[in-house]
C-alpha cells in the first residue's frame, strides 16, 4: 500500500481489498461467466477493460480466449498488483494495464471488439453514467459489445441507495433493469441480452467460489481478528442482507446502435 488506509472512510471495495478479497464485483466470477459466454471472443480480438483493479477479470480473458487486453484502473496499488499478477501468469505481450481514470478514456486511442465494465458503473451518479457510457460507445468498433455487471436495485430505490451509500462510502447508485436499459440508450447502446441474480459478494458460498476455501479462510481470519476492518465488513454485510430482497446483480451486454 502507498498510504495507511483510513478503515471508517475509505470505499467498501478498498476495506474488502484490504480483508484480502479479489473478485469486487456483485455476482462474482459465476456472472462473469454468463457474459463470457455471451460474448464468444476469437483469438486475437481486442478488449478494453474498465476499473481493471487486480487484474482477475483480464488475465481470465487472455489465458482463456487469447484475446489483448487494455485495462484502465485508477488506484496506483492495485495498478501495481495487476501487473505482478499478469507478469506471474506470464501474460505481458497480452494484457497491459494503463493508470488512469476511465472519465478520461479519450486518452487512450483506438476502438476495440468489447468493453468490459464491472462494478463501476453503480459507482457514478447519472452524469458519471452518461459521460462513461458515451466514451464507452466512442471505443467500440461496429458491430462490437459492451459487457457489464453491475448492481440492480428492484425496489425500495432511494432507501437501498442511501444504505448503500452510507455503508460502502461511495455513491452508490444501482439502477433498476429499465434504468440501466434506458441510460445505455441515450448514449447509443442497445441492450441486447440480461440476466439478474442474488447479489453475492459476501455470502459465505459466493466467496469460496470466488476466492476458494483458502482464500475465504483467509479473509474471515482477517475480518474476525482485525478490530479496524471487521466493524466496516460486518456493517456492509448487514445493509446487503437487509436489502437482499430488493438488490442483486445484473450482467448485461449491448451493442452500438
Ligand atoms: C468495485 S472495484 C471493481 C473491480 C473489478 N472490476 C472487479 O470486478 O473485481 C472498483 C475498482 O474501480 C477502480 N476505480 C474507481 N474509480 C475509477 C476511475 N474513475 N477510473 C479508473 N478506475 C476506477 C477502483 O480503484 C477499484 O479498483
Amino acid at each position: 500500500m502507498t498510504a495507511t488506509l483510513n478503515f471508517a472512510t475509505a470505499p467498501g471495495h478498498q476495506v474488502l481489498a484490504a480483508a484480502g478479497k479479489r473478485i469486487l464485483r456483485p455476482g462474482g466470477k459465476a456472472a462473469t461467466e454468463q457474459f463470457f459466454a455471451w460474448a464468444n471472443f476469437q483469438p486475437g480480438e481486442t478488449v478494453l477493460e474498465l476499473a481493471a483493479s487486480f487484474g482477475e477479470s483480464a488475465i481470465a480473458l487472455a489465458k482463456r480466449f487469447n484475446v489483448r487486453v487494455v485495462g484502465v484502473e485508477k488506484n496506483p496499488d492495485s495498478v501495481a498488483k495487476a501487473r505482478e499478477n499478469i507478469k506471474a501468469a506470464g501474460l505481458q505481450d497480452r494484457v497491459t494495464i494503463i493508470e488512469g481514470d476511465i472519465f478520461q478514456l479519450d486518452k487512450i486511442t483506438g476502438k476495440f471488439d468489447y468493453v468490459l465494465a464491472e462494478a463501476i458503473l453503480t459507482m457514478q451518479s447519472d452524469v458519471g453514467k452518461s459521460k462513461i457510457l458515451s466514451a464507452i460507445k466512442k471505443h467500440l468498433k461496429p458491430g462490437s459489445k459492451f459487457l457489464s455487471h453491475e448492481m440492480l436495485v428492484r425496489s425500495n430505490e432511494s432507501e437501498v441507495r442511501k444504505s448503500l451509500s452510507q455503508t460502502i462510502r461511495v455513491n452508490a447508485n444501482p439502477l433498476t433493469l429499465e434504468e440501466w436499459e434506458s441510460a445505455c440508450r441515450k448514449a447509443g447502446l442497445s441492450l441486447q441480452q440480461w440476466k439478474a441474480g442474488e447479489m453475492g459478494l459476501l455470502n459465505l458460498s459466493q466467496m469460496v467460489r470466488d476466492e476458494g476455501l483458502f482464500g475465504t479462510v483467509k479473509i474471515v481470519w482477517n475480518v474476525l481478528f482485525n478490530s479496524n476492518l471487521r466493524p466496516r465488513v460486518l456493517q456492509m454485510r448487514r445493509s446487503f442482507q437487509e436489502q437482499r430482497n430488493h438488490i442483486g446483480y445484473i450482467v448485461f451486454w449491448a451493442k452500438v446502435t
